[in-house]
Parts: structure tokens; C-alpha cells; sequence
């Protein structure tokens, strides 16, 4: 039985972005002193200015974050002082040659000189397993000249934000806890005991690795099989919603996934395993190569779509103003990473279509450059050739879309009307 830790509690989180800040806010809510450290300038002096860029986060939960004087957000590793704790939440982006592990290594490099004896650090990114004791261990020894599970603890534990839900958020969802040996695990559950309301020990932390990847797999595999059977629905003529929600009635051995654009977040690593230099058996997975393959295919999908639309009224996509409601990955967030969104708008621009896109959740900064935001309004959707939904936020004027809409192409399922096909 460990106990949770004390208020005050000095804890570094690395990386305040979708994971990173709501863990920094729910410190502080608890009684942490927390220095919340990101080099993306332009979001720290957001944090510090007291608005925040995530829906799931307000600006009074911020403020009020911030007014308790425990609440400091830094671009700087110099910032950071002595502490009881290090939570790290950095991307690690996949790329051809398997996943890049540089802002991990920059993280634990960067906290290793300010870890002490009876210090805790804990990685959160979602990573491939031997990550946390082949890689931030080590950098974490070298850098402080201590030892782990001697002189201060170390693990995994994974985590299983689900941005934009109101029901799930860090404080009730079960976080899995790992340690590299049992004092670790101990310390490392101690921590989270004090943030969230229940914590699952795993035995190890490649385990809790293993079971991350298997969490990110699952959702992004069935995206998939649910998406290709899309494509054929289309082919047939079927309404795959229908057939869907028909499916969703079996009790047993099934779980409802709905069909939609593709699917954000980090791509899953499929061949390599850790960076090279590092012995690792190497295995193929093609379930991931596959998922991958499938939802990459989607944006293609969708445009052709469109263009089939636009043919049955004579019209040409070339010049086609077309108004894309939703750019990120997940409903009610701004969520960019790997989202289809972007994808999409580059395909129609190739073709030719003046794109006018309508986040509302979505940074500007993180926007690319060359894709204008606008406000939804009745003009920009009455000059619409067409209406393209992808992502299915809750402040969209649903109503005022059926109303003043020629042609909408409903990837989500939400709109209704005699001018909406859906995906
Ligand atoms: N958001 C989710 O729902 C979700 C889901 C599954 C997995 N994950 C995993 O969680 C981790 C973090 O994801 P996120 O959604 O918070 O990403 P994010 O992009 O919202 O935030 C990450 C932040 O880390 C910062 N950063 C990058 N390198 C840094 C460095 N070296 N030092 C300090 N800060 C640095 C970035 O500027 C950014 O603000 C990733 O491993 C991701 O794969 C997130």
C-alpha cells in the first residue's frame, strides 16, 4: 500500500500540450507546485496571458491555476529546479524509419541535471516498448550520475487522454502504472494515487508499453476495418450507417466503431522497433501497416466522392467553392496531429476548389499556412458550392447549415436534409 504524495510536491511536466496541461492543471488543483515546460513559445506565453488553447482545459481553470502562484509555464529547461517528480508528455511522431524519439531524449537530457535522490520520473508518451528502460533511464543516469531503483525511481505510464469527452477525463479514467523495479513502481503509483482516482499496477514497463500500443492499435485498426467496409458500402449502395448501427445490436463480441475521415493521432509504428543503434527484434506488423494504409486512403476517397457529387449537378470541383467544417482529428478538440483534415484541403486545392475551412478549435499558428479560417455564417455557407463536414464539433450551427446549404457531403452522420449524402 503506498501513500500519495504530499501537497507541495515539486513536479516538472514536460510538454504542455493535450496531455501534458490537463495533468499540470490537476496538480496544482491537488496542491503541486508545478513548472509546466514547452518550447513552443507562442503557447507558453498563451498559458502565462491565462488563455489556454484546450477546450478540455478553460481559462478560468487556468487562471485560477495561475493565481495560486504553484502554476509556472516556461519554454526553458533552465527554469526548471530541484523536484519531487518529472511527468514527461512529448510527441513521438512516426516516421519511415519507426518512431522519433528525439523530443523524449531532449526531455529526459533536459530534467536530468535538477533529478535527485528520491526524485520520480515518468514517461507518458505513447512509445514503442523498451522505450522507458533502453532509452530514458540511461539519459536520465548519465545526466544525474544516480542510479534508478537505487537512487531514484523511474516508469511507464501511459496516457489515455480522449480529448473532447466530457464524461472521460484524467481524473476518473484507470491509469496504468509501471516501474523498473518494485520501489519504482511503488513511487510511480504513489504519484498518479494522488492525481487520478484509480491507478492498475502492471507488472513491468515494457508491459504498460506494450499495452499502450495495443490501446492506440485497437482503435486505429477497427477505424479501419470500419472505413474499408465504407468504401464498399459505397460500391454496393448500402448505407453502411445503417449497416453499422444494425452490427451495434449484437451484445457480445462486438464494439461500435463509426466510419469517418480517418483517424488522428500519432500513425502506429508498423516494421521498426526503437531508434537504430539499439538491439531490438524487429517485426512486421501488419495489422498496423494495413490500418495505416486504409485510413491514408480516405481523404482520396472523399474527394472523389465529392467530385461525383458535384458531377450530378454539372459541376466541376475546379473553381468549386467548397466550406470544410471541422480540420482536426477528434470532435471539440483542435487536434492537428495526423489529422485528415489538412490532407483533404491539399487534395482539393490540387484540384482546384477554393477551400474555406471553419475550426473554431484549432490554433492558428498550427494551422498550415496556406489554409485560411473564416467564421461560419450564413453567407460563407449560401456561397458554398459545397458544404464537406470531417469533423463533427459541437459549437458548429448544425441548423443553420441544413438551412442555407446547396450540397453537403456528411462524413459524421449528423446533418439532415435532401441535399446531404453521407460517407
Ligand atoms: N492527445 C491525445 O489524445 C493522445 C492520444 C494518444 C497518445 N498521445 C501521446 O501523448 C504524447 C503527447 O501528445 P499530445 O497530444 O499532448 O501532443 P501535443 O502536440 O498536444 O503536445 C506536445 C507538446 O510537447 C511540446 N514539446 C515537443 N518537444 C518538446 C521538448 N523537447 N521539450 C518540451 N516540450 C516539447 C510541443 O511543443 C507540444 O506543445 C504523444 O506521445 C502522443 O502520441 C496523445
Amino acid at each position: 500500500m503506498t501513500r500519495p504524495l504530499p501537497e507541495h510536491t515539486r513536479l516538472v511536466v514536460v510538454g504542455q500540450g493535450q496531455v501534458g496541461l490537463p495533468v499540470a492543471m490537476r496538480a496544482v488543483a491537488v496542491g503541486f507546485s508545478v513548472v509546466g515546460l514547452d518550447l513552443d513559445a507562442v503557447r507558453i506565453w498563451s498559458l502565462k496571458d491565462g488563455h489556454s488553447y484546450l477546450d478540455d482545459v478553460g481559462d478560468g481553470e487556468l487562471c485560477r491555476a495561475l493565481s495560486t502562484g504553484r502554476y509556472r509555464p516556461t519554454v526553458c529547461y533552465d527554469d526548471v529546479e530541484c523536484f519531487d517528480a518529472a511527468i514527461i508528455t512529448v510527441p513521438v511522431p512516426t516516421t519511415k524509419s519507426g518512431p522519433d524519439l528525439g523530443a523524449v531524449e531532449s526531455a529526459a537530457e533536459g530534467i536530468a541535471p535538477f533529478l535527485r535522490r528520491g526524485g520520480t520520473v515518468v514517461l507518458e508518451s505513447a512509445c514503442f516498448p523498451g522505450t522507458t528502460e533502453e532509452i530514458v533511464v540511461p539519459l536520465l543516469e548519465k545526466g544525474s550520475g544516480l542510479t534508478a531503483g537505487t537512487d531514484f525511481w523511474a516508469g511507464y505510464s501511459p496516457e489515455r487522454n480522449k480529448p473532447g469527452d466530457p464524461h472521460w477525463t484524467l481524473a476518473n479514467t484507470p491509469k496504468l502504472v509501471s516501474g523498473v523495479d518494485a520501489r519504482s513502481l511503488a513511487a510511480v503509483k504513489a504519484l498518479y494515487d494522488t492525481l487520478v482516482g484509480r491507478t492498475v499496477p502492471v507488472g513491468t514497463t515494457r508491459e504498460a508499453e506494450l499495452a499502450k500500443l495495443l490501446e492506440d492499435a485497437f482503435g486505429q485498426v477497427n477505424a479501419a476495418l470500419v472505413n474499408e467496409i465504407a468504401m464498399f458500402a459505397h460500391q454496393l449502395g448500402v448505407d453502411v450507417w445503417k449497416a453499422v448501427e444494425a452490427a451495434a445490436t449484437r451484445p457480445f463480441g462486438f464494439l461500435r466503431v463509426d466510419p469517418g475521415p480517418g483517424v488522428g493521432g500519432h500513425r502506429l509504428p508498423t516494421g521498426t522497433g526503437l531508434t537504430p543503434g539499439y538491439a531490438h527484434p524487429h517485426h512486421d506488423f501488419r495489422f498496423a501497416a494495413l490500418a495505416n494504409e486504409v485510413n491514408d486512403r480516405m481523404p482520396d476517397h472523399l474527394v472523389e466522392r465529392l467530385v461525383a457529387m458535384l458531377d450530378r449537378w454539372r459541376k466541376s470541383l475546379q473553381g468549386s467553392v467548397i466550406v470544410l467544417l471541422g480540420l482536426s482529428a477528434r470532435a471539440n478538440t483542435g487536434d492537428l496531429v495526423e489529422a485528415p483534415g489538412p490532407r483533404v484541403v491539399e487534395l482539393l486545392a490540387e484540384r482546384g476548389a477554393v477551400i474555406r475551412v471553419v475550426d473554431s478549435h484549432v490554433e492558428p499558428q498550427r494551422c498550415p499556412s496556406s489554409m485560411k479560417l473564416v467564421e461560419l455564417s450564413e453567407s460563407c455557407v449560401r456561397q458554398a458550392d459545397a458544404v464537406l463536414l470531417l469533423t463533427d464539433h459541437d459549437d458548429i450551427d448544425y441548423a443553420l447549415v441544413e438551412r442555407e446549404s446547396r450540397l453537403v457531403f456528411d462524413t459524421r452522420h449528423r446533418l439532415r436534409g435532401s441535399q446531404v449524402e453521407y460517407l
